[in-house]
Order: structure tokens, then sequence, then C-alpha cells
């Protein structure tokens, strides 16, 4: 399969677009993202506008390097451990920011915190570099709704809208960054991702709280109860999928099923059913089934982020 990469010409439109106060959409190895420059109050505004997103939820700024992150906000040692471990790649820093940090006040929502990443994926590295501007960007899908993997997927988001969509196939990872807030001595686990928990912790030699996520006052602003959301309604742990549903199926022992079917890993590895869990929520869902059954799935490796996914998926919804 060959790798779909815009032309040099086409990044360099992008960039030209971003400065000048626009959306750009692009890939990361996690997700698409949905980006404006973080230093343009106006840009960043357009983002909450088009994904129709609560302003109290901070956002996500992207650098190039652990310079450019350096420049915006502190890094504790521990903090600078992880980002030397893990960028660049799908880790989010939460740090203390600068005041001489040239960031819009809307990307942190009045928070005196900082969400930072390096993505690695090459089209999120020359955007950034080509733009010169730290971009800021959450995931590129309508607020509370299942993230988008590839580009057909923020286009149908997205596409009656003022966005630009740079296509750089299908994420590799399929899953959000892992956050991280280390703003303070200890560090805490804002919402799982795509790096297994354990391997952090491995690199950090600290513990990691985790921050159970309080649906009144979440520690995450953005990790809201219900979140990722299919039409569809969602059944978890489901052994025994009634007629009418869609299955979203994992393992080897999938139950005789008359409706869709899609198996996010018939060997039953997490990793690989992170990869295809997005696109399979947005497959299922455009069957027109009522219901989603999900079968269970372990919360080893990467099952820890999908599970946390699927019970926001399966939340009630506002
Ligand atoms: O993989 C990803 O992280 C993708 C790609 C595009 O980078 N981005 C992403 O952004 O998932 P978003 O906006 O969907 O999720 C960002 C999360 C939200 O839950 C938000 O509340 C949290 O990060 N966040 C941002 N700044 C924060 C801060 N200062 N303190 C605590 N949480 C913060
Ligand atoms: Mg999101």
């Amino acid at each position: 399969m060959t790798a779909i990469r815009p032309s040099a010409q086409e990044i360099a439109q992008a960039a030209a677009v971003l400065r000048a106060g626009r959306l750009v959409a692009f890939p990361t190895e996690s997700v698409y993202g949905l980006g404006a420059d973080a230093t343009q109050d106006a840009a960043v505004a357009r983002i909450f506008e088009a994904k129709g997103r609560p302003r109290f939820n901070p956002l996500i700024v992207h650098v190039p390097d652990i310079t450019a992150a350096d420049a915006i906000g502190v890094l504790s040692p521990v903090a600078l451990k992880l980002a030397r471990a893990f960028w660049p790649g799908p880790l989010t820093l939460v740090i203390p920011m600068r005041a001489e940090a040239r960031i819009s006040d809307l990307v942190t929502a009045g928070l005196d915190t900082i969400a930072i990443r390096v993505p690695s994926h090459p089209v999120a590295r020359e955007l950034l570099v080509a733009a010169g501007c730290p971009i800021a960007a959450p995931s590129a899908n309508i607020s509370g709704r299942v993230s988008a993997t590839t580009a057909a997927h923020v286009h149908a988001d997205f596409g009656d809208q003022d966005v630009l969509v740079l296509d750089g196939g299908a994420t590799q990872h399929g899953m959000e960054s892992t956050i991280v807030d280390a703003s303070t001595a200890s560090l805490k686990l804002l919402r799982p991702g795509a790096i297994a928990t354990e391997d952090i912790v491995t690199v950090a030699g600290a513990p990691l709280v985790v921050a159970h996520g309080d649906a009144a006052r979440p520690s995450a602003p953005g990790q809201l109860e219900s979140h990722y959301a299919p039409n569809a309604a969602v059944r978890l742990n489901v052994r025994d999928p009634r007629p009418d549903e869609a299955l979203l199926a994992f393992g080897p022992d999938v139950p005789p099923h008359a409706g869709p079917v899609i198996n996010l890993s018939p060997t039953g590895n997490t990793t690989e059913a992170a990869i295809g869990l997005f696109a399979a929520l947005r497959t299922l869902d455009a069957s027109g089934c009522l219901s989603i059954a999900v079968m269970p799935i372990p919360e080893s490796g990467l099952g820890e982020a999908i599970n946390d996914r699927l019970r926001r998926a399966a939340a009630p919804r506002p």
C-alpha cells in the first residue's frame, strides 16, 4: 500500500491558510486534528464554532519539537523524561504555561496549564514547519461524536464548512494521544490513549494517579461523560447480540450473527483493535442499525483506552 501524502505545494497552501486565520484538518499518528494558528484568537474561535465545542474545553497545542514546547510551557524533570522517550508521538503533556507564551486564551480556556504534544506524522510535521506557528487542534469531529481517522471522516463532519482537509490516509494508531498531567509533583493520567499507561509508568519510574472522570467536575475538562457517540445506541460487554443489532466483535469467539459485524481484532490484539475502533463505529452506524452491541474487550494494553472511549460512547446522551 502506498502512503497517501499531500504534495509540497498542498502543504504550503495549507500553511498559508493557517496563517490567514482559517482552519486546516490534518492527519496525526493518532487521529485527524482540526487545526488553527494557536496564537490567533479569531482563528482558535473558529475551531469551537466549527465543532460546536463548549468554550470551557481547552485544546492541545502541537509543536515541532521539545525546544518549541519548552518555549510555551515549563517541562519538569519527569516531564522532560517523558517527552524525550515518547516525542514525537501520541503523548500529550499538561504543563504550567509560561507567562510570555503567545498563546490565545481560548486555547487554555483560562487555565494556567497548557496541553502540548509533538506529533510524529510526517504531514503534521511538515505542516508545523511550513506554518511556523504552534497549531491548536482538537480531534477533527463534531463535538461529542466519533473521532476521525481518515480524511473521508473529516469531510463527513465538516464538508459544508470552511475547512481545508489534508489527506494523509488512515492514521497509524486510530486512537487519541495519552494525556498526562505533569504540572504538579504527582503525575496524573487525564486520558488513556495510544501509548499504554504501563509504558509511561515504566519510563517515568513513578506511579500515575488516575484522574477519574467526574461528569460534573471533569479533571480534564473534555472528559465529559457522553462522548465519541455514534447515532446508534451502544451496548457494552455483549455476548448475545439481538438480531436487530450491529455487532462490534473482538477476538476469535464471535457468536453467530445475521446483522452487520465488524471484528476489531480476530486474534484478540488490543493495539490492532484501537486502530480500527472509530472507523468501525462510523461504519456500523452508517448501516442504520438502532443499536451497536460491543463484545467484551480486555483492559490490558490499549484495551484501557478502547474501553474508556466505548464507555463514553455508551453513556446517556445529553
Ligand atoms: O491525539 C490527540 O490528542 C488529538 C490529535 C489531533 O492531537 N487531539 C485530541 O484533542 O484528542 P481533543 O480536543 O479531542 O482532546 C483534548 C483533551 C480534552 O479532553 C481537553 O479537555 C484536554 O485535552 N485538555 C486540554 N488542555 C488541558 C489542560 N490544560 N488541562 C487539562 N486537560 C486539558
Ligand atoms: Mg476529541
